[in-house]
């Protein structure tokens, strides 16, 4: 193959890289790809026969084989590799030369990122990009940020890429300096949120009603076919099917109840405290996962809290259809508290995020798609500036709809001791946010009476302080 031919470069030629590569080559782009496991360039060449793509584990060659000037994209695990990689190539790079970090970096990194190397006067790119493997291979919704003129340059690439509903593709600009990570680290916020309901309903199928695997399998299989459909439903529909691999049995019940994570949800919850918008459904799904990681102690302490036996009373099929409601209630609250984040920062880190848009990219592609997206881009298409979901008129009809069915979920699950801190979240997230008045003036009162921290009068302006009468 001829010196310089090919438009991009991809460091770190794992699943998701590689897939990527194969998937940019598919709509006639010929892509480059370099790692240092040789098994890694291999698995490259061999998926990517006959098609224009070139695996190396040298990076000079790698670098020499770029057009000019280069366009080099790495997936590698967010913090130190890809500090890594940069310092690797940037020898090698030229005033121009634009990188991208397709990674789920966290948007501070990437910030600095942008002043190292504009510094250089080298382009730089943060794109998050979601859907997993097999996003990656056939279509992903990707998040750019950074300069509008760097991403001029490669749009048509992943344009071509990315996931497509109803003719839109699912990336779009979104933003300047780190918006892009940023809005990737606010979906997986969104996502741990919608997998903690989820499982949550799952329990209450399983422990409250005791339904098999099978059974399990049907209701999220129907859920999916109307207003639940999403991409999370189908796949939990799918797994109670799974057998075990090893031994008898279904998979499902041999995988311990310990969740891992790698972080993207956490700092979710820590950027919307620093923002002060309330995150009720998103946190909670955060300290599940925290939870899940005491077994041992969960394990003791089962031993001495035996829990009392209370069984439901009605039928089972009308709890079923409640349980429907409440999940899409508390589903909805979750992309309402993930949108008001967006919002917030987008003002705070002059991102000038237009929601329509990340709510029209999050509909293909990526883990949190689903029908709903449909309804909030409409909502945003609309109001622009909304300030919060819940309160657009089609949203509120389906919330309004559905409030006796969360409350009701959530009395049944506190009476049968099964824990839905994402359920409860979210309705406190809804009964709080449509709350005209709170009790917060009596921790403004004990604010001012133990620290002299001032308050403000319903009846008049000003802030003012108190001698209060204490024994
Ligand atoms: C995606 C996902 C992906 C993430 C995994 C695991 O959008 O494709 O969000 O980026 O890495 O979901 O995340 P946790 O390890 O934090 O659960």
């Amino acid at each position: 193959m001829d010196n310089s031919f090919y438009e991009l470069g991809m460091v770190g030629l794992g699943v998701m890289g590689r897939n990527l590569v194969l998937n940019f080559a598919d709509h006639g782009f010929p892509v480059a790809g370099f790692d240092k496991d040789t098994t890694k360039v291999s698995a490259l060449n061999s998926e990517g026969e006959g098609k224009k793509v070139k695996g190396v584990n040298s990076l000079n060659e790698f670098i020499s084989i770029l057009k000019k000037p280069r366009v080099i994209m790495m997936l590698v695990p967010a913090g130190a590799p890809v500090d890594s990689v940069i310092n690797d190539v940037l020898p090698f790079l030229e005033p121009g030369d634009l990188i991208i970090d397709g990674g789920n970096s966290h948007f501070t990194d990437t910030n600095k990122r942008f002043i190292e190397l504009g510094n250089k006067k080298i382009h730089f790119l943060g794109i998050g990009i979601s859907g997993g493997e097999h996003g990656a291979r056939f279509g992903p919704s990707m998040m750019p940020g950074g300069p509008a003129e760097a991403y001029e340059r490669v749009h048509p690439i992943f344009e071509a890429a990315s996931a497509k509903v109803k003719g839109s593709n699912c990336v779009e600009y979104l933003g300047p300096g780190s918006a892009g990570h940023y809005v990737k680290m606010v979906h997986n916020g969104i996502e741990y949120g919608l997998m903690q309901l989820i499982s949550e309903s799952y329990d209450l199928l399983k422990r409250g009603l005791n339904l098999s695997n099978d059974e399990l399998h049907k209701i999220y299989q129907s859920w999916n076919e109307a207003e639940l459909q999403s991409f999370l439903i189908e796949i939990t529909a799918n797994i109670f099917m799974q057998p075990d691999d090893k031994k008898s049995g279904m998979l499902i019940d041999k995988i311990l109840d310990k969740a891992k994570q790698k972080g993207t949800g956490k700092w979710t919850s820590q950027d919307a405290m620093n923002l002060q918008v309330p995150l009720n459904t998103i946190d909670a799904a955060v300290a599940m996962r925290d939870m899940s990681a005491y077994k041992p102690e969960r394990e003791n302490a089962a031993k001495i809290f035996s829990k009392t036996s209370f069984s439901l009373s009605g039928h089972k099929n009308d709890f079923i259809t409640r349980l429907r409601g409440a999940l899409y209630f508390s589903m909805i609250t979750t992309y309402a508290q993930g949108m008001a984040m967006l919002l917030s920062a987008s003002k705070e880190y002059d991102y000038n995020l237009k929601l329509q848009d990340v709510a029209r990219i999050w509909r293909g592609g990526c883990i949190i798609r689903a029908a709903l997206l449909e309804e909030i881009t409409k909502a945003f298409d609309k109001s622009p500036g909304l300030s919060n979901l819940l309160i657009d008129p089609g949203i509120s009809t389906e919330i309004k709809k559905r409030s006796n069915d969360i409350r009701f979920i959530t009395k049944a699950a506190i009476d049968l001791e099964i824990p839905v801190p994402a359920f409860s979240a979210s309705l406190a997230y809804f009964d709080s946010y449509k709350s005209a008045w709170l009790p917060a003036n009596l921790v403004q009162a004990q604010r001012d009476l133990f620290g002299a921290h001032t308050y403000e009068r319903v009846d008049e302006v000003g802030v003012y302080h108190t001698q209060w009468n204490q024994k």
